[in-house]
């Protein structure tokens, strides 16, 4: 532990008090994360950020799609900081906005009543045209509510970006695979043939998390192998083959669970971001075995080390706060609205 950025960020905190909260998502790595008021997953920060009101700077350390959607339902006049703004996330990236909005112009040009459902790993510019468009905003941990409520809305629903999530949060509703279609979104939605997919009622954008990718069937088949007695918990990001082999899958918070849940001297294999796996492997150390399926790292998420940390919070007063230009932020709010209208 570098003890100088820590003593820092301690010395920091206790001088701002109540003023400064520091929000954390699970991926972030332990030296960070230690320095957290609160942490969860995608769907807790962003409840969290509305009670939050005493508050006159959260800094977030995550990724820019949350810093971003924290940032939307602070309250006026508080500042949301990210300490490290250039943290993108590479699935959030294959589903640009204007391209969704072609997209979703194609699918509809016929009269069809598409709804589309973001996963929150997008930027705001596409959660306002899924808000103009009728939609809203999914995450992990609700993905088969918001699914279920998309579907009863319109004649389909565009799923994006995250075709993984897409497919696995069907196959928990029962949605055959013969009503779902990955779509073609090359050439600004050139590609794409409306008629050809009026049969299918869940269209699926062809993203996915890198990260997540790594995991595969064949690496469970070989811990079964060695160790038929482990459990296997995996995020709903990882392929439907992943998924369909592994005893649970969930959000970071339900993986969090899992491994608490799980009786005493269990081997658990964990599919997801190693920060958190190496994380709940020190926590259960001597009482539960925590393993990741394999080394998976988001590059993204360790752009928030403790140094770039305590700097943030020794320049806080000068930095430029998150901000989401007012037009985009009025429409992307609805989308989350929405969704936190939806699961209370
Ligand atoms: P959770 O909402 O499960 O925390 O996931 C966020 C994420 O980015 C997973 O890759
Ligand atoms: Fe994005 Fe994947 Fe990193 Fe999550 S783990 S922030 S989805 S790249």
């Amino acid at each position: 532990m570098n003890t100088s950025h820590a003593e820092t960020i301690s010395a920091i905190r206790r001088r701002r008090g109540a003023s400064l909260v520091i929000m954390g998502h699970h991926y972030q790595g332990g030296l960070v994360i230690q320095h957290t008021d609160l942490r969860g997953d995608s769907l807790e920060l962003a409840r969290q950020v509305r009670g939050l009101r005493g508050a006159e700077h959260i800094v977030f350390c995550g990724v820019s799609f949350m810093a971003e959607t924290a940032a939307m339902l602070a309250a006026p006049g508080q500042k949301v900081v990210s300490p490290a703004p250039e943290a993108g996330c590479v699935m959030a990236d294959m589903a640009p906005g204007p391209l969704t909005d072609a997209v979703l112009r194609r699918l509809t040009a016929d009269g069809r009543r598409i709804v589309p459902l973001a996963y929150v790993n997008t930027d705001a510019r596409v959660k306002a045209v899924v808000a103009r468009h009728g939609g809203s905003v999914c995450t992990s941990a609700n993905a088969p509510a918001m699914l279920r409520w998309a579907l009863d809305q319109g004649d389909g629903v565009l799923f994006l970006p995250d075709r993984n999530l897409g497919h696995n949060t069907a196959d928990l509703l029962g949605l055959p695979e013969s009503e779902r279609a990955v779509i073609d979104v090359a050439a600004m939605g050139a590609a794409l043939d409306p008629a050809a997919l009026r049969s299918k009622s869940l269209l699926l954008w062809p993203g996915m998390c890198v990260v997540h990718k790594r995991f595969t069937a064949g690496q469970i088949r070989e811990v079964r192998q060695r160790d038929p007695d482990a459990l296997v918990v995996v995020h709903p990001e990882c392929a439907p083959e992943v998924v369909a082999r592994a005893d649970a899958a969930g959000s970071t918070s339900f993986i969090i669970r899992y491994v608490e849940q799980a009786p005493p001297g269990a081997a658990i294999y964990v599919g997801t971001e190693v920060n958190l796996v190496e994380r709940l492997a020190r926590e259960h150390e001597g009482d539960k075995l925590v393993r990741p399926l394999v080394h998976s790292h988001c590059r993204n998420m360790a752009k928030t080390t403790e140094e770039v940390l305590a700097a943030t919070l020794e320049d806080l007063d000068d930095i430029e706060p998150v901000t989401v230009p007012c037009d985009v932020a009025r429409d992307a709010v609805v989308a989350i609205e929405r969704m936190l209208e939806i699961c209370r």
